[in-house]
């Protein structure tokens, strides 16, 4: 049982990230890092290649050490770069659902697209038995996609991180079994 590398996924076709990703990734990030950053302190306007690199080295080892299966989003009609959408922090056969898309390519239901395919990866091909997607208030988008793919929401989490210098609860939904997944 092994994660695939590459997923059909409706309008998307996803890849496993590489290092030879990190040129897409540090240009789409430095597009899109208004959007990102309030939920993702990382994106930055100063985000360049050395830091899509030093990303996409740790998510390939992370992989063949099981822990991760991070993959680049492209579009299935010609290729471009959508976002990132991945698996991470897997223990105990669960793991963490995270994503991000490029600003110029959201409102067209990519990240859906994306995971739903994933976690459905993830049940059959990844050994997972529970997939959680967390997200802050704020952010009606992930939400939206949480509820669109069939997560079921389990509650607020208090205080859980910390973004912007302020402690932010996050609320966590899941799924635990690939049949919840519409
Ligand atoms: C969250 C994100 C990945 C969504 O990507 P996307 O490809 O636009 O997502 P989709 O098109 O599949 O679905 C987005 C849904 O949210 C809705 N949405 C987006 N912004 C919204 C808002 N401000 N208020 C209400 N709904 C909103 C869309 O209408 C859509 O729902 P619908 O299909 O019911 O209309 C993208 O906005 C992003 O990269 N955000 C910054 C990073 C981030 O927040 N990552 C997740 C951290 S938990």
């Amino acid at each position: 049982m092994a994660m695939p590398e590459r997923i059909e996924a409706e309008a998307l076709v996803l890849v496993r990230a590489t290092p030879a990703h990190a040129t897409e990734v540090a240009a789409a990030v430095r597009a899109s890092w208004r959007e990102i950053n309030p939920f993702m302190p990382w994106a930055t306007e100063q985000y360049g290649e050395r830091e899509a690199w030093d990303w996409t080295s740790a998510t390939w080892g992370a992989w063949g050490r099981k822990e991760a299966y991070e993959y680049v989003m492209t579009d299935a009609a010609d290729g471009s770069f959508v976002g990132t959408v991945g698996l991470n922090a897997i223990r105990h056969r669960c793991a963490n659902l995270g994503y991000w898309v490029h600003s110029a390519r959201t409102g067209r239901g990519f990240c859906t697209m994306a995971a739903r395919a994933v976690a459905r990866a993830g049940f059959e091909h990844g050994d997972l038995a529970r997939i959680h997607l967390r997200h802050m208030l704020a952010n009606v988008a992930s939400q939206r996609i949480a509820e669109k793919v069939g997560f079921q929401r389990e509650g607020r989490i208090r205080s859980l991180m910390q973004v912007h210098g302020e402690r932010v609860d996050l609320i966590q939904y899941s799924l635990i079994d690939a049949s919840e997944i519409r």
